[in-house]
């Protein structure tokens, strides 16, 4: 346990002193992640906005509050689950992510997942799910199609099972499509008993 809080305060710091692309001049703080590094469940978004980049966190503005409280509803603390995006800095405007990126950012996740080493993964949006899928060798999807659906990967310490979600901004925008989320979300309470 020891060691795997090590290895994450390094990366950390390794994150933090990033300057691989423009993102770094705009941001205020780096957004690594947070929540528990011997997490089962690890949920990725996309990447940080204006609450995030000001208070170095993930998931606490609008987001943050919708994400809170599909949480909730399957009984799952935050504490008990690992939170990240796929950037770690906020694109100016919350513009979406560019490609390059994502290639240099997503070596960062690709660390992150390592260390954690989560039993599910649940990316949250297309940008997050296009990366995870690319990533375990799954054809690309559009969300719309998959969004709740269980994608089971062999690996070599047992199944890991990724779970696409419609990113939580949906229902910030769209409300009515916060029951969709939840039905979703009631996949991965199923899962994980
Ligand atoms: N949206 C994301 O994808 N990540 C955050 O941390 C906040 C909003």
């Amino acid at each position: 346990m020891k060691e795997k809080e090590e290895k994450m305060k390094i990366l950390s710091k390794e994150i933090e002193n990033c300057r691989k692309c423009a993102l770094f001049k705009t941001r205020n703080n780096v957004v690594v992640g947070e929540g528990n590094l011997n997490a089962k469940i690890m949920f990725i978004g996309e990447a940080p906005g204006f609450n995030e980049d000001m208070q170095g966190k993930p998931f606490v503005g609008k987001a943050g509050r919708v994400l809170n409280e599909l949480l909730k509803h399957i009984n799952l603390k935050r504490e008990n689950v690992y939170i990240t995006s796929l950037l770690k800095c906020r694109p100016p405007n919350n513009r979406k992510p560019l490609p390059q990126e994502i290639k240099y950012c997503s070596e960062f996740l690709n660390k992150q997942i390592s260390l954690i080493n989560p039993k599910i993964i649940c990316p949250l949006g297309s940008y997050a799910m296009n990366f995870i899928f690319k990533k375990y060798g799954l054809d690309s999807k559009k969300i719309s199609e998959v969004h709740g659906r269980v994608f089971r990967i062999p690996t070599l310490n047992g199944i890991l099972k990724i779970i696409p979600l419609f990113h939580p901004a949906f229902a910030v925008y769209y409300p009515d499509k916060k029951t969709i989320l939840m039905k979703d979300f009631e996949v991965i309470k199923k899962l994980n008993k």
